[in-house]
């Protein structure tokens, strides 16, 4: 049967905004790649109604939906009235970003945000002569983005976790939940040297987890951990250097956004989904190229 003789299944990705949303393009893409007769829309829910319109999709025959701010939090908490439903990362991460409607009613509830990030660090390091397990990683900030990374690092065999926050009390309790599920972790705070944290010989990744240059701040960094980094990679992504990528100019570093970790999270949630495995790199080089066309166009 060919793609299009077979009726489209029908998957959303809800959010509010979602206008800006590139899930669309991405799985589009997948589906394309893969030959899959797949319809991928955006759903704006109203703020206050998220859960009404995720029943509504359910009860329309959409097999699955990709969740984005600010509903990942209210997700979780539907998925978890539900028997068997979640997955441990998204049990970790109390947060989730892909629902699966299986036909016989029940749901999968899963975060791939930390696969993805994974997925696309484990890429970069490869280019480097370089494995995850082999890894420690440094993340600055402890709020969701970076909770929603944790068991996954934890499923990567990374060496040692460290969190460092602005507020050091959420990055201690970030790490004290990363060694519950035997994640070695230490938290503090932003300017704490990684003398504090010696894991002899692991080479060090940057992760930027905080939300900072929102605001226009950098996080300042002490100046020991840029000597012993192997990678800096911010999770936000734009068509130019991001703020934090610009503040590291004068470092002899590889740097990398997030805009992979935006399709390797899009991959494991088609994955979830179809059971398929598209090649997230050919979409990602197509992603690259169109929010550079949308920044010119700007
Ligand atoms: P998200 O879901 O994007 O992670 P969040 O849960 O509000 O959003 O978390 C934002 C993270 O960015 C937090 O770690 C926050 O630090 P605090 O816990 O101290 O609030 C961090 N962050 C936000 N603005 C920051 C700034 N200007 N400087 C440093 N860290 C900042």
């Amino acid at each position: 049967m060919n793609a299009l003789s077979r009726q489209a299944d029908r998957y959303v990705v809800i959010g509010n905004p979602i206008a800006h949303s590139m899930s669309p393009f991405i799985h589009a893409d997948f589906a394309a790649q893969l030959g899959l007769p797949l319809q991928y829309e955006r759903v704006l829910a109203p703020l206050n109604g998220f859960r009404q319109t995720v029943a509504a999709l359910q009860a329309a025959g959409v097999k699955g939906a990709n969740v984005t701010v600010p509903f990942k939090l209210d997700a979780f908490s539907i998925a978890s009235e539900l028997p068997n439903t979640l997955s441990t990362a998204a049990m970790f991460a109390q947060a989730v970003n892909t629902l699966k409607f299986n036909a016989d009613g029940t749901v999968l509830a899963d975060n791939t945000d930390g696969g993805g990030l994974c997925r696309d660090l484990a890429r970069q390091l490869k280019t480097l002569g370089l494995r995850l397990d082999q890894c420690q990683v440094l993340m600055v900030g402890a709020g969701g983005a970076a909770s929603g990374c944790v068991a996954a690092f934890q499923a990567a065999g990374i060496q040692h976790l460290t969190v460092l926050n602005r507020t050091v009390s959420k990055a201690r309790e970030l790490a004290e939940r990363a060694e519950a599920i035997d994640l070695p972790a230490a938290g503090g705070a932003l300017d704490t040297p990684p003398s504090h944290f010696e894991i002899p010989g692991a080479p060090v990744l940057i992760v930027n987890a905080s939300s900072s240059s929102l605001k226009g701040d950098i996080p300042v960094l002490h100046a020991d951990w840029y000597a012993r980094a192997v990678l800096v990679y911010d999770m936000m992504y734009a068509a130019k250097p991001t703020p934090f990528i610009r503040s590291l100019h004068h470092q002899d570093l590889a740097c990398s956004d997030g805009l992979g970790m935006l399709v390797f999270q899009a991959q494991l949630a088609f994955e979830v989904w179809t059971g398929q495995s598209p090649d997230a790199l050919e979409t990602l080089t197509k992603v690259r190229q169109a929010l550079l066309a949308k920044a010119k166009q700007q």
